[in-house]
Parts: structure tokens; C-alpha cells; sequence
């Protein structure tokens, strides 16, 4: 099957057109979506309007699914599944969130470049998050494809990487921000996994780089060495020019490949109502 595609970015990401995703999709359909992935790293579909039902169905199309940070907040969930993760500033009675509260530090740590759970083993594959409310002043999600980000380095950049390893853990890119009064449960809750910097995505052949806010250490570097180059890497990777920078839209669903591609929320008045859900596939070991 041969979906129909109109690029997004000149590097990557695509839109497919004339589908609906709220219909149960079978094998053709499904490894459509996954072939686009592999060589897009995002796609968007438009007009969606997914139940909750719906939208975990599609999910578990590809896998089984991820509850992200809820395993260290323990945060209580308004929606019927643990694994449909509320991207909003709204509490459990329907209210908009005060500026201090959990959920709205959830939103601003988001606005750092990451990889959904990359915290975690496994990691994960796609994401796919819905636009069910917006903003009137505008709502932003940028994204960059971290194999064009590779394959942007020089020769000798790129050697240098091979055989390094980071570590990542869930609380760094909160702590990052200032917010670091968590327990010791809390902190257990998910042990630090450790990935190659350089990924090989076996179906394309390309490496990726393997970075974003939960990467914390290099192992056999100083702390203070391999944050640097992380950082380094980072701000090579989400060089402007490599930007995409997606306005939602209600009824957007954006769909990514978290091996592939980082991705940041961008800030907005967050005294304005924004819900977004999202669903994500746990990626098989490798
Ligand atoms: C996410 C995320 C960014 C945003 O849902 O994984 O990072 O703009 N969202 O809400
Ligand atoms: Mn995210």
C-alpha cells in the first residue's frame, strides 16, 4: 500500500493524507505507517478525532504501550487508561492548572529537546499525540531527525562518538529545571538506562544520534566532560535550520520514531487551556 505523503521538512517528516485513524487499522495499513516512519521519522495526520478507546487501539497496533512518567509521579489519571497520558494543563475536576502545580512542570520540562522515555528499558518507539484543545495564542512542537543530525557532523565527530555510551535518567531533565524534591521511592522508581550515543536503524542502514534532556553522563568521562558534549551534540543536532517546527492544529495527530528523532513543546500562556493526549510504544530490546 502507498500512502500519500507531502513533505513537512526538506530533511524529514511527512503529512498522510485521507486517512482516518480512528478506524481499526489492519496489517497493510499499519506497516504503511511504519515503512513512512522509517524513512520519514514523523508524520502528521490531520482532522483526526480519536476517542480514547480509539486512540489506544491504534497505539497497541504497534506495541505494547508505556506509562511514561506516571511510574515515578504516581499522578492520579482522568482518562480511562493509564497508558493514554494526559499532555494538558487541566486537573482531575476539569480546572486549569495553577503555575506551581506538578502537572504544568511536567508541561514546562517537556519544552527541553528529549526522546520520550528515554530513560527507561526498554525504550521507546512511537509516539503519537493528539490535539483535542488549543490555545488561542498558538501552540508549538518543534522536532529534528537525529540521523540527519549525524550525518551532518564531520568525519572525525563522527568517530569519535562510536563505542560511547550515555546514561539517562528520568529525573534529570527536572532536576535541569530546578525541580528536584523527589523521594528516594520516587527516584527509585525507575533505575538510569544506559544507550549508545550512535544508533543503527537496521531497516535504512543510517545512524542517529541517541541524546535529549534525560541524558545525564557519558560513562568513562567526568560529569562535567560528558555534559558537555552532550550539550555540544545537542545544539548541533537542533540547529535551526533543521527545525520542524509543527503549529497544531485541532484534530493533528503527530506520530514519531523516538530512536530517530528528538522533539520540545514551546511555551505558552499557560493560563490557557491546552490538552493533548498521548499514546507510546515500547520499543522491543535491541
Ligand atoms: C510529549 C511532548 C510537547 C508538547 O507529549 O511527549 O513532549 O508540545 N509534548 O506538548
Ligand atoms: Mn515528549
Amino acid at each position: 500500500m502507498k500512502l500519500e505523503l507531502s513533505g513537512l521538512h526538506p530533511d524529514f517528516g511527512a503529512e498522510v493524507l485521507r486517512i482516518d485513524l480512528a478506524t481499526p487499522l489492519d496489517d497493510v495499513l499499519r506497516n504503511a505507517i511504519e515503512g513512512a516512519l522509517e524513512v520519514h521519522g514523523v508524520l502528521l495526520f490531520r482532522g483526526q478525532s480519536l476517542n480514547q478507546d480509539q486512540q489506544i487501539s491504534m497505539a497497541k497496533c504497534f506495541g505494547r504501550l508505556d506509562s511514561g512518567f506516571k511510574k515515578v509521579s504516581k499522578a492520579p489519571n482522568r482518562f480511562n487508561y493509564d497508558e493514554l497520558l494526559d499532555i494538558s494543563n487541566v486537573n482531575d475536576d476539569g480546572s486549569i492548572a495553577a503555575h506551581d502545580q506538578q502537572k504544568i512542570i511536567g508541561n514546562v520540562a517537556n519544552q527541553l529537546w528529549h526522546s520520550d522515555s528515554s530513560f527507561q528499558t526498554p525504550a521507546t518507539s512511537y509516539s503519537m499525540l493528539q490535539a483535542i484543545v488549543l490555545p488561542e495564542s498558538g501552540s508549538v512542537t518543534e522536532f529534528v531527525d537525529c540521523r540527519v543530525a549525524y550525518e551532518s557532523l564531520p568525519a572525525d565527530q563522527q568517530l569519535a562518538l562510536e563505542g560511547l555510551v550515555a546514561r539517562h535518567h528520568a529525573l534529570h531533565s527536572r532536576c535541569m529545571l530546578g525541580d528536584d524534591n523527589y523521594s528516594d521511592e520516587q527516584v527509585a522508581a525507575v533505575p538510569p538506562a544506559e544507550w549508545p550515543i550512535l544508533k543503527k536503524q537496521q531497516s535504512t542502514g543510517r545512524t542517529s544520534l541517541f541524546i535529549g534532556a534525560h541524558a545525564k553522563a557519558i560513562i568513562g568521562m567526568t560529569v562535567p566532560e560528558g555534559r558537555m558534549l552532550l550539550m555540544d551534540l545537542l545544539e548541533q543536532a537542533t540547529h535551526p535550520d533543521r527545525v520542524y517546527r509543527h503549529e497544531w492544529r485541532t484534530g493533528d495527530l503527530v506520530m514519531w520514531d523516538n530512536r530517530t528523532t528528538l522533539h520540545r513543546g514551546r511555551r505558552w500562556n499557560i493560563s490557557e487551556r491546552r490538552e493533548l493526549r498521548r499514546t507510546t510504544v515500547l520499543a522491543n530490546a535491541s
